[in-house]
């Protein structure tokens, strides 16, 4: 179904949890952030209610994300559920990878297509500072078995200024030693990160100017907020999201579920619907759903500094 400003909204990202099993220095502060009561999360069964009115009006494709979504208990019958909803085309998980070698498998069984794993260092040290204590031979190890066991997989990869700009080169060479699309998002100001985004933020239009044998290609998909550029002969390609300097919200088909229940329909805006209200009061949710297709704003105000309150690990980047 469309929006006001013609964008077809078949794209749900759903945030399951806002807890995380690493503190990423950018994303969380070192004490972490204060978590979500457990019952104000909404139960799977909600989830599914919600998903399933989305799929009815036309949602296609469904990416699950947290805080770190497998760090949610049951999450791959969660998925199972899910997968029954033939509608969908694709079904999508964002993760940090360190629950991948116990669950990439049952993932792929229940239904899953595709992860994208937040990586941002190769060196193990750097893991544990960046993450503040991550191991990084785990998430190699699931990378392998989740490529194994059939799951498309692709890197996401924050570039912080000063902390792994050098190691922009060896992440463009895994999408040909490894296969995989390695995309390179930008520091986005979220929450209460905004001087740390200040500091170390890295423009995208560096790494283009920095690695000249990137060959722009085609993009498929106009809604992806990811440019693309291919090494000659990579299987993989490198994406660049930009979403400070190069704005795509005319293109932009998603909507969010905060784990609490909130309906975001823009990342970075403040506007929210409440669903969790009416699922436990049983009241029809679908005319909240249809409000957020009517009030998804046309575009983001990054560039005039009105920034947000939510941290991104309560709404699921
Ligand atoms: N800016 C850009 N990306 C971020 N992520 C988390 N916080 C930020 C931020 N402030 C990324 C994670 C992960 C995805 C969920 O969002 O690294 O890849
Ligand atoms: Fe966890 Fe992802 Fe935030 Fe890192 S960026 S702390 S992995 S939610």
């Amino acid at each position: 179904m469309r929006d006001q400003f013609n964008r077809d909204l078949n794209y749900l990202r759903v945030s399951i949890t806002d807890r995380c099993n690493l503190r990423c220095a950018y994303c969380m502060p070192e004490e972490g952030v204060e978590h979500m009561p457990h019952d104000e999360l909404l139960s799977y069964e909600e989830l599914y209610t919600v998903i399933d009115e989305f799929v009815k009006l036309g949602v296609k494709k469904l990416r699950i994300t947290g805080g770190e979504p497998l760090v949610r208990k049951d999450v791959v019958n969660f998925i199972e559920k899910v997968a029954s909803l033939k509608q969908l085309n694709d079904i999508a998980m964002t993760t940090n990878g360190i629950g991948l070698v116990e669950l990439a498998e049952p993932l792929k069984k229940a239904g899953l297509h595709r992860v994208n794993i937040s990586l941002d260092t190769l060196n193990p040290e750097r893991y544990k500072y960046i993450t503040r204590g991550g191991d990084l031979n785990i998430v190699l190890k699931g990378i392998l078995i989740a490529k194994e066991v059939g799951l498309k997989i692709k890197i996401n990869c924050v570039v912080n200024k000063g902390i792994n700009d050098d190691e922009i080169g060896q992440f463009i060479q895994l999408t040909d030693t490894w296969g995989v699309d390695v995309r390179f998002i930008e520091l986005m100001p979220i929450g209460q990160n905004i001087k740390y985004a200040q500091d170390h933020f890295y423009s995208n239009e560096l790494i283009i100017k920095q690695f000249p044998d990137l060959i722009p290609v085609i993009a498929e998909d106009p809604s992806s907020p990811a440019r693309y550029y291919q090494l000659e002969g990579a299987k993989g390609k490198v994406g660049l999201i930009s979403p400070l300097s190069c704005n795509f919200c005319a293109y932009c088909n998603r909507l969010r579920l905060t784990p609490d229940g909130k309906l975001k329909p823009c990342l970075h805006s403040d506007i929210e619907i409440d669903l969790k209200n009416a699922l436990r009061n049983n009241q029809d949710i679908l005319p909240l759903i249809l409000q957020s297709y009517e009030i998804k704003p046309e575009k983001h105000l990054l560039d005039e500094h009105k920034m947000i309150v939510r941290q991104m690990s309560q709404i699921g980047g």
